[in-house]
Protein backbone atom coordinates (compact mmCIF):
# COMPACT_ATOMS: atom_id res chain seq x y z
CA UNK A 1 0.00 0.00 0.00
CA UNK A 2 2.81 2.25 0.90
CA UNK A 3 3.83 2.01 -3.12
CA UNK A 4 0.37 2.69 -4.03
CA UNK A 5 0.36 5.48 -2.19
CA UNK A 6 3.79 6.87 -3.42
CA UNK A 7 2.36 6.14 -6.66
CA UNK A 8 -0.79 8.73 -5.98
CA UNK A 9 1.37 11.36 -4.61
CA UNK A 10 3.84 11.51 -7.68
CA UNK A 11 0.84 11.44 -10.26
CA UNK A 12 -0.86 14.48 -8.04
CA UNK A 13 -0.15 17.97 -8.75
CA UNK A 14 -2.19 19.29 -5.94
CA UNK A 15 -1.47 17.52 -2.96
CA UNK A 16 -3.28 19.16 0.14
CA UNK A 17 -1.73 18.04 3.98
CA UNK A 18 -4.28 17.70 6.72
CA UNK A 19 -2.10 16.93 10.29
CA UNK A 20 -3.37 17.15 13.68
CA UNK A 21 -1.49 16.85 17.35
CA UNK A 22 -0.24 13.17 16.06
CA UNK A 23 2.15 14.62 13.68
CA UNK A 24 4.02 16.13 16.52
CA UNK A 25 4.00 13.09 19.43
CA UNK A 26 7.25 11.85 18.33
CA UNK A 27 8.57 15.03 19.14
CA UNK A 28 7.55 14.74 22.64
CA UNK A 29 4.15 16.80 22.61
CA UNK A 30 1.27 15.17 24.14
CA UNK A 31 -1.48 14.56 21.99
CA UNK A 32 -5.16 15.59 23.34
CA UNK A 33 -7.07 12.52 23.06
CA UNK A 34 -4.84 9.55 23.20
CA UNK A 35 -5.98 7.72 26.40
CA UNK A 36 -3.49 7.81 29.05
CA UNK A 37 -0.99 10.55 27.37
CA UNK A 38 -3.43 13.41 26.12
CA UNK A 39 -4.06 16.31 27.43
CA UNK A 40 -7.63 15.64 27.64
CA UNK A 41 -7.16 12.31 29.61
CA UNK A 42 -6.24 15.17 32.61
CA UNK A 43 -8.00 18.27 31.83
CA UNK A 44 -11.57 18.94 30.32
CA UNK A 45 -11.53 20.78 27.75
CA UNK A 46 -14.18 23.15 28.82
CA UNK A 47 -12.58 24.20 31.37
CA UNK A 48 -9.03 24.77 29.89
CA UNK A 49 -9.80 25.59 26.15
CA UNK A 50 -13.25 27.56 26.41
CA UNK A 51 -13.69 31.22 27.01
CA UNK A 52 -16.00 30.41 29.78
CA UNK A 53 -13.27 28.27 31.17
CA UNK A 54 -10.44 30.77 31.18
CA UNK A 55 -13.24 33.67 32.33
CA UNK A 56 -13.79 31.61 34.99
CA UNK A 57 -10.30 30.14 36.02
CA UNK A 58 -8.27 32.61 34.43
CA UNK A 59 -4.76 32.25 36.34
CA UNK A 60 -5.33 28.53 35.81
CA UNK A 61 -5.68 28.57 32.81
CA UNK A 62 -2.86 31.24 31.77
CA UNK A 63 -0.94 28.83 33.88
CA UNK A 64 -1.60 25.50 31.54
CA UNK A 65 -0.42 27.68 28.30
CA UNK A 66 2.41 28.90 29.83
CA UNK A 67 3.46 25.68 31.07
CA UNK A 68 2.65 24.10 27.17
CA UNK A 69 4.76 27.21 26.14
CA UNK A 70 7.34 26.36 27.64
CA UNK A 71 7.46 23.29 26.76
CA UNK A 72 7.89 23.84 23.38
CA UNK A 73 11.03 25.72 23.63
CA UNK A 74 12.84 22.25 24.49
CA UNK A 75 10.96 20.65 21.73
CA UNK A 76 12.45 19.58 18.12
CA UNK A 77 10.80 19.19 14.60
CA UNK A 78 10.67 15.45 13.60
CA UNK A 79 11.14 13.42 10.66
CA UNK A 80 7.45 14.34 9.32
CA UNK A 81 7.91 18.03 10.14
CA UNK A 82 10.80 17.89 7.83
CA UNK A 83 9.77 15.73 5.24
CA UNK A 84 7.16 18.04 4.70
CA UNK A 85 8.93 20.81 4.03
CA UNK A 86 11.61 19.43 2.31
CA UNK A 87 8.74 18.28 -0.13
CA UNK A 88 7.23 21.75 -0.62
CA UNK A 89 10.46 23.18 -1.12
CA UNK A 90 11.31 20.82 -3.76
CA UNK A 91 8.37 20.83 -5.47
CA UNK A 92 6.88 24.42 -5.17
CA UNK A 93 3.32 25.19 -5.32
CA UNK A 94 2.21 21.46 -4.90
CA UNK A 95 1.42 20.78 -1.26
CA UNK A 96 -0.59 23.01 0.90
CA UNK A 97 -0.24 22.35 4.19
CA UNK A 98 -3.57 22.78 6.87
CA UNK A 99 -2.41 22.44 10.54
CA UNK A 100 -4.98 22.24 13.37
CA UNK A 101 -1.38 22.36 15.47
CA UNK A 102 -0.60 25.31 17.49
CA UNK A 103 2.67 24.38 18.24
CA UNK A 104 4.49 26.12 15.20
CA UNK A 105 6.64 23.35 14.57
CA UNK A 106 6.04 22.89 11.00
CA UNK A 107 6.69 26.63 10.69
CA UNK A 108 10.16 25.38 12.38
CA UNK A 109 10.79 22.76 10.04
CA UNK A 110 10.95 25.23 6.89
CA UNK A 111 7.27 25.02 5.82
CA UNK A 112 5.94 28.29 4.41
CA UNK A 113 2.30 29.29 4.33
CA UNK A 114 1.07 27.13 6.93
CA UNK A 115 -2.85 27.20 7.21
CA UNK A 116 -3.11 27.14 10.82
CA UNK A 117 -6.70 26.52 11.51
CA UNK A 118 -6.76 26.68 15.65
CA UNK A 119 -3.88 29.43 15.84
CA UNK A 120 -0.66 29.98 17.44
CA UNK A 121 0.28 28.98 20.94
CA UNK A 122 2.46 31.53 20.77
CA UNK A 123 0.32 34.51 20.00
CA UNK A 124 -1.15 36.69 22.64
CA UNK A 125 -4.46 38.90 21.99
CA UNK A 126 -6.75 40.45 24.19
CA UNK A 127 -10.04 38.63 26.05
CA UNK A 128 -12.96 41.50 25.11
CA UNK A 129 -12.36 43.65 22.57
CA UNK A 130 -9.43 45.83 22.95
CA UNK A 131 -10.07 50.04 23.78
CA UNK A 132 -7.54 52.88 23.51
CA UNK A 133 -5.85 52.17 26.31
CA UNK A 134 -5.41 48.25 25.77
CA UNK A 135 -1.68 47.49 24.48
CA UNK A 136 -0.50 43.92 24.33
CA UNK A 137 3.36 45.18 24.32
CA UNK A 138 2.46 47.16 27.48
CA UNK A 139 0.08 44.62 29.36
CA UNK A 140 0.72 44.49 32.95
CA UNK A 141 2.78 41.15 33.70
CA UNK A 142 0.84 38.63 35.36
CA UNK A 143 -0.73 35.08 35.28
CA UNK A 144 -3.00 36.38 33.19
CA UNK A 145 -1.21 39.38 32.05
CA UNK A 146 -3.94 42.48 32.28
CA UNK A 147 -4.36 46.39 31.17
CA UNK A 148 -3.15 48.48 33.50
CA UNK A 149 -6.27 50.88 32.72
CA UNK A 150 -9.39 49.02 32.11
CA UNK A 151 -8.45 45.37 33.56
CA UNK A 152 -8.83 43.78 30.22
CA UNK A 153 -7.15 40.35 30.32
CA UNK A 154 -4.56 38.56 27.73
CA UNK A 155 -5.34 35.65 26.53
CA UNK A 156 -3.70 33.09 23.99
CA UNK A 157 -3.58 33.34 20.40
CA UNK A 158 -5.62 29.77 19.81
CA UNK A 159 -9.34 29.10 18.93
CA UNK A 160 -11.50 27.18 21.57
CA UNK A 161 -14.00 25.22 21.77
CA UNK A 162 -16.85 27.23 20.64
CA UNK A 163 -15.05 29.64 18.98
CA UNK A 164 -14.95 30.15 15.01
CA UNK A 165 -12.00 29.42 12.78
CA UNK A 166 -10.13 32.08 11.16
CA UNK A 167 -12.32 33.04 8.19
CA UNK A 168 -9.40 33.58 5.78
CA UNK A 169 -7.74 30.37 6.72
CA UNK A 170 -10.38 28.03 6.47
CA UNK A 171 -11.37 29.80 3.59
CA UNK A 172 -8.15 29.00 2.35
CA UNK A 173 -8.11 25.75 3.83
CA UNK A 174 -10.94 24.66 1.79
CA UNK A 175 -10.41 26.24 -0.82
CA UNK A 176 -6.68 23.84 -1.02
CA UNK A 177 -9.50 20.74 -0.06
CA UNK A 178 -11.52 21.22 -3.01
CA UNK A 179 -9.09 21.39 -5.54
CA UNK A 180 -6.36 19.20 -4.33
CA UNK A 181 -6.29 15.09 -6.14
CA UNK A 182 -5.06 14.00 -3.44
CA UNK A 183 -5.33 14.51 0.63
CA UNK A 184 -2.96 13.41 3.05
CA UNK A 185 -4.45 13.43 6.87
CA UNK A 186 -1.43 12.97 9.25
CA UNK A 187 -1.81 12.29 13.21
CA UNK A 188 -5.32 13.25 13.81
CA UNK A 189 -8.34 11.98 15.72
CA UNK A 190 -10.87 13.40 13.17
CA UNK A 191 -12.83 14.45 15.91
CA UNK A 192 -13.18 18.19 15.76
CA UNK A 193 -15.08 20.09 12.90
CA UNK A 194 -14.91 22.11 10.92
CA UNK A 195 -11.23 21.00 10.34
CA UNK A 196 -12.21 17.36 10.22
CA UNK A 197 -14.75 18.48 7.15
CA UNK A 198 -11.54 18.89 5.02
CA UNK A 199 -11.28 15.37 4.23
CA UNK A 200 -15.16 14.91 3.58
CA UNK A 201 -14.59 18.02 0.84
CA UNK A 202 -11.85 16.45 -0.31
CA UNK A 203 -13.05 13.04 -1.43
CA UNK A 204 -16.62 14.43 -2.22
CA UNK A 205 -14.75 16.59 -4.71
CA UNK A 206 -13.03 13.90 -5.99
CA UNK A 207 -9.07 13.50 -4.87
CA UNK A 208 -8.09 10.79 -3.39
CA UNK A 209 -7.79 10.78 0.44
CA UNK A 210 -4.75 8.90 2.51
CA UNK A 211 -5.33 8.57 6.64
CA UNK A 212 -1.60 8.32 8.38
CA UNK A 213 -1.95 7.38 11.44
CA UNK A 214 -0.97 4.67 14.01
CA UNK A 215 -4.06 4.02 15.53
CA UNK A 216 -8.40 4.17 14.39
CA UNK A 217 -9.28 7.86 13.36
CA UNK A 218 -12.65 8.57 12.80
CA UNK A 219 -11.93 9.61 9.11
CA UNK A 220 -10.79 6.21 8.32
CA UNK A 221 -13.73 5.65 6.67
CA UNK A 222 -13.76 8.59 4.44
CA UNK A 223 -10.25 7.12 3.68
CA UNK A 224 -9.19 5.33 -0.05
CA UNK A 225 -6.18 4.02 1.93
CA UNK A 226 -5.30 4.11 5.73
CA UNK A 227 -1.45 3.50 6.92
CA UNK A 228 -1.26 2.30 9.82
CA UNK A 229 1.99 3.82 11.13
CA UNK A 230 3.49 7.30 12.77
CA UNK A 231 4.15 10.63 11.18
CA UNK A 232 7.88 10.50 11.81
CA UNK A 233 7.89 6.91 9.84
CA UNK A 234 5.36 7.56 6.92
CA UNK A 235 5.83 11.11 5.94
CA UNK A 236 9.65 10.62 5.04
CA UNK A 237 8.79 6.90 3.08
CA UNK A 238 5.84 8.62 1.16
CA UNK A 239 7.48 11.82 0.31
CA UNK A 240 11.07 11.16 -0.56
CA UNK A 241 11.93 11.42 -3.90
CA UNK A 242 12.62 7.71 -6.22
CA UNK A 243 15.53 7.01 -5.49
P1 LIG B 1 -6.04 14.28 18.92
O1 LIG B 1 -5.28 14.18 20.19
O2 LIG B 1 -7.52 14.28 18.99
O3 LIG B 1 -5.61 13.06 17.99
C1 LIG B 1 -4.26 12.72 17.83
C2 LIG B 1 -4.17 11.63 16.80
O4 LIG B 1 -2.81 11.39 16.52
C3 LIG B 1 -4.79 10.29 17.23
O5 LIG B 1 -5.62 9.80 16.20
C4 LIG B 1 -3.56 9.39 17.41
O6 LIG B 1 -3.83 8.03 17.06
C5 LIG B 1 -2.60 10.00 16.43
N1 LIG B 1 -1.18 9.76 16.71
C6 LIG B 1 -0.58 9.54 17.91
N2 LIG B 1 0.74 9.41 17.75
C7 LIG B 1 0.99 9.56 16.42
C8 LIG B 1 2.17 9.55 15.62
N3 LIG B 1 3.37 9.36 16.17
N4 LIG B 1 2.06 9.75 14.30
C9 LIG B 1 0.84 9.94 13.73
N5 LIG B 1 -0.31 9.97 14.43
C10 LIG B 1 -0.23 9.78 15.76
O7 LIG B 1 -5.47 15.54 18.14
P2 LIG B 1 -6.16 16.37 16.97
O8 LIG B 1 -6.91 15.48 16.06
O9 LIG B 1 -5.11 17.23 16.40
O10 LIG B 1 -8.04 21.89 19.38
O11 LIG B 1 -7.18 17.26 17.78
C11 LIG B 1 -7.91 18.25 17.11
C12 LIG B 1 -8.11 19.43 18.00
O12 LIG B 1 -8.70 19.02 19.23
C13 LIG B 1 -6.82 20.11 18.41
O13 LIG B 1 -6.37 21.04 17.45
C14 LIG B 1 -7.20 20.78 19.67
C15 LIG B 1 -8.01 19.67 20.32
O14 LIG B 1 -8.93 20.05 21.25
C16 LIG B 1 -7.71 23.11 19.82
O15 LIG B 1 -6.75 23.30 20.53
C17 LIG B 1 -8.63 24.18 19.36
Amino acid sequence: MLETVRGWIAQAQRIAVLTGAGVSAESGVPTFRDTQTGYWAQFNPQEMASERGFRAAPQRVWDWYEHRRAMLVGVQPNAGHQALAVFARRHPGRLALITQNVDGLHQRAGSEGVLCLHGDLAANRWLDRPRVCCDLARAQPGSPPRCAACGNLVRPGVVWFGEDLPPQVLDAAQQAAQACELMLVVGTAGAVYPAAGLAHQARQAGARVVVVNPAPSELDGVAHAVLRGTAAQLLPALLSDPA
